[in-house]
């Protein structure tokens, strides 16, 4: 029976978007379930990059001729899209960085800068180290104390452990929306107001969550949004920074050069205004202009479609590995796009790379989050995770392939 079709998502026509669905890995179909890492492009995003090198290759906001006048144009207007994709104001509270990383070391910097010695931050367990790493390195630097929200037995963050952690002494909170190891969807909203309330700013690592449902960043009311295009169909090296306005024009920018300024003087700079002042030097053009279109891809689709499609494959994932003697799985019930999991006296990397020799392309590891492992207690997790163009019939391969897995460790 075929299981590919939603009310409104036409998954076997979505899939002849993605030329590199039609390839074989080791003579098999590819089955590509590491969509947390980074996702397939459909052939609208290739072509624009493609075309945009053929035709209007040039730099922006400098050169005043045509191919800089077009290129400047839709590089702009990708920064419009963006805001519109998630309900932002204008295309001024859109920052294009290189990615969630770099998205979230921007704000690291500029608000820790502020910070006196003792004042808090917090964090939760479940952080990927791009929301970990940049917030210890900096308490450890600037004197402040970095605090971690615990998760419960489930994988969800413990409700207690929040209202303990964020006080009256909390500067920043910053959570993940959408975990890429347990897959639980963390209640932004509440967590903003607690912040709020405290005086503290909201950041939110959006990497997992931007892709797969709608965002509103009016409603979560987040200080700061951050995401990576190449998550969610568009190029590698763009990925995007939200900030109310009135905080980005506050803050310092992160890098310094050409195109972050308005007037330079032998004594001082008048730096330029949002979005520019933060996108120092000849930025990501066709990245950006590729997430655009990506976007457009999405809007298509339909970001409600794309995250019930989502929750369809995930929960027959889920249902499917618990057939499964041996496998344990982590995270909640009520989760994003991704399962992770392990067999029972198998290493996660022996599992992927017997998969691997079926056709199926998981990951396998600490997923960026090694504190996390440490609080499940194992060193590793295999990681499957879905996307509008994967079909029920690719996570029946995935599951035979696990069968074979046990077979030949004989597990
Ligand atoms: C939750 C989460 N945050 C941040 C990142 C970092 O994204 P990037 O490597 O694009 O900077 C990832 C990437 O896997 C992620 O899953």
């Amino acid at each position: 029976m075929l299981h590919t079709q939603t009310k409104s998502l036409d998954v076997e026509s979505i899939r002849k978007d993605f030329p590199i669905l039609q390839r074989k890995v080791h003579n098999k179909p590819l089955v590509y379930l590491d969509n947390a890492a980074t996702s397939q492009k459909p052939g609208q995003v290739i072509e624009a990059i493609d075309f945009y090198y053929k035709n209007y290759n040039a730099n922006v906001h400098r050169s005043i001729h045509q191919l800089g006048e077009e290129a400047t144009a839709k590089f702009e207007e990708a920064h419009q899209k963006i805001a519109d994709f998630i309900n932002a104001d204008s295309y001024q509270n859109i920052v294009l960085t290189k990615n969630t990383t770099e998205s979230l070391n921007l704000v690291a910097y500029s608000l820790t800068a502020g910070l006196k010695k003792g004042d808090e931050i917090v964090i939760s367990q479940m952080e990927h180290h791009s929301n970990f790493v940049p917030w210890q390195q900096l308490a450890k630097q600037r004197g402040l104390k970095l605090k971690f929200i615990k998760i419960d037995e489930e994988g969800k963050l413990d409700e207690e452990s929040i209202k303990e952690n964020i006080t009256k002494n909390t500067k920043i909170v910053s959570i993940t929306q959408v975990s890429n190891v347990l897959g639980t969807i963390n209640p932004i909203e509440e967590i903003t107001k607690i912040a709020h309330e405290n005086n503290a700013f909201m950041v939110v690592d959006g990497a997992q969550a931007a892709p797969h449902m709608p965002i509103d960043v009016k409603k979560l009311d987040a200080d700061f949004y951050a995401f990576s295009g190449h998550k969610m169909l568009g190029p590698t090296g763009v990925g995007v920074l939200y900030g109310k306005k009135e905080l980005l024009e506050s803050m310092q920018p992160f890098l310094y050069g050409g195109e972050m300024i308005r007037e330079v003087r032998f004594e001082d700079t008048k730096f330029n205004e949002l979005p520019w002042k933060f996108e120092a030097g000849t930025p990501n053009i066709i990245e950006g202009i590729g997430l655009g279109v990506a976007i457009d891809y999405l809007n298509e689709a339909g970001m409600k479609q794309v995250h019930e499609r989502d929750k369809e494959l995930v929960e027959y994932a889920m249902e499917r590995l618990k057939e499964i003697k041996g496998v344990a799985i982590y995270g909640p019930k009520e989760r994003g796009a991704v399962a992770s999991f392990n067999v029972h006296g198998i290493h996660a990397h022996d599992v992927s790379q017997v998969l691997d020799s079926e056709g199926v392309a998981i990951r396998a590891g600490h997923h960026c989050c090694m504190p996390l492992m440490s609080v499940l207690g194992v060193a590793a997790t295999a990681r499957a995770s879905f996307y509008l163009y994967n079909t029920e019939q690719e996570i029946d391969t995935f599951i035979n392939a696990i069968h074979k897995v046990k077979k030949v460790f004989g597990v």
